[in-house]
């Protein structure tokens, strides 16, 4: 009766990594139990997701060929294009989120196009409204860019609007830091970059007064959900932002701070059903609305 906080599966986002092929379920060797699917097999995780009372999946693409302005991240016939329709078409009750970045299209691995080793923001921004348009012709519900280019919900909601898209949501990575924790991720993704980092476009985790400025911003430029990510090492700026902003808070349980409570629960260091109530409550306690997280499956199935 007195406790304040409860997780409820209405909370969580799945994170779902799709790539070509068909029949493949592709194991991710840093994040036991997260696997890279084929459209079919997206298809079918999506629907036991859905099965479970998750209300919504978010998607990611490893294409069939990444080159250096990553072409395939608006190609019609994409990965994530083709594996938007398949879920539309098969579990529509379930709600659609694509990822809008270009790092898991690029040959270099950065989530820009680059030009003498530094990526370039505005042609970035431009290339981004094109993928952004793509994943709402397939039929997304909800886009949401991961790049940190300065501009980008704004040319985002521009070419939304220009496309007949006006009602479509965007869920800005508004305060996104240049973090370790995303290490195993790229490993899913296959998005290392091939030189340098991306402290240039990613903040730094010392700066809390910044990120406020970040999600200010986003807002300002259209944002109607923003993001918090990582999470458990930036909970008190999931709370500023919920203080300080009346728009819904997202917060990313990230790639490295599952794969941290995972491996040390292999070794048998930590409970991890515990330890998985105790993050997702604290990240919730601390303001976030949504929790995107690879643990929705196993919150939701009681395992
Ligand atoms: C793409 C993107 C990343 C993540 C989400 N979108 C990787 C990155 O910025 O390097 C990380 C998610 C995770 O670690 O689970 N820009």
């Amino acid at each position: 009766m007195v406790r304040e906080t409860a997780v409820s599966v209405d909370d969580l986002v799945l994170p779902l990594f799709v790539c070509p092929g068909t029949g493949v379920e592709n194991p991710v060797a840093s994040m036991p139990g997260v696997f890279q699917h084929s459209v079919d097999r997206v298809t079918t995780a999506a629907a036991a997701a859905h099965d479970l009372g998750i209300p919504a999946v978010l998607l990611f693409g490893i294409p069939e060929h990444k080159d250096p302005t990553g072409t395939e991240a608006w190609d019609e016939d994409g990965v994530v294009q083709r594996a938007v329709r398949s879920i539309k078409e098969n579990v529509p009750g379930l709600l659609v989120i694509t990822d809008v970045c270009l790092c898991e299209y690029t040959d270099h691995g950065h989530c820009g196009v680059i030009r003498d080793e530094a990526v370039l923001n505005d042609p970035t921004c431009e290339l981004l409204a094109r993928e952004a348009v793509s994943h709402a012709r397939a039929g997304a519900d909800i886009v949401a860019p991961s790049d940190m280019m300065d501009g980008r919900v704004a040319a985002i909601r521009d070419a939304l609007d220009d496309n007949g898209f006006a009602d479509l949501a965007i869920l800005s990575y508004a305060a996104k830091f240049c973090s370790a924790f995303y290490g195993p991720f790229r490993d899913a993704a296959e998005s290392t970059p091939q030189f340098g980092d991306r402290s240039t476009y990613q903040m730094d985790p010392a700066n809390a007064d910044e990120a406020i400025r970040e999600v200010a911003l986003d807002i300002e430029e259209g944002a109607d959900m923003v993001m918090v990510k990582p999470a458990l090492p930036y909970l008190d700026l999931i709370r500023r932002v919920k203080d300080e902003f009346s728009c819904p808070v997202a917060a990313y349980q990230v790639s490295g701070e599952y794969s941290m409570i995972k491996a040390a629960a292999a070794s048998g260091w930590l409970d991890e059903r515990r330890t998985m109530l105790e993050t997702l409550t604290s990240i919730k306690r601390a303001g976030a609305d949504i929790i995107i997280t690879y643990y929705a499956l196993d919150f939701a199935s009681g395992v």
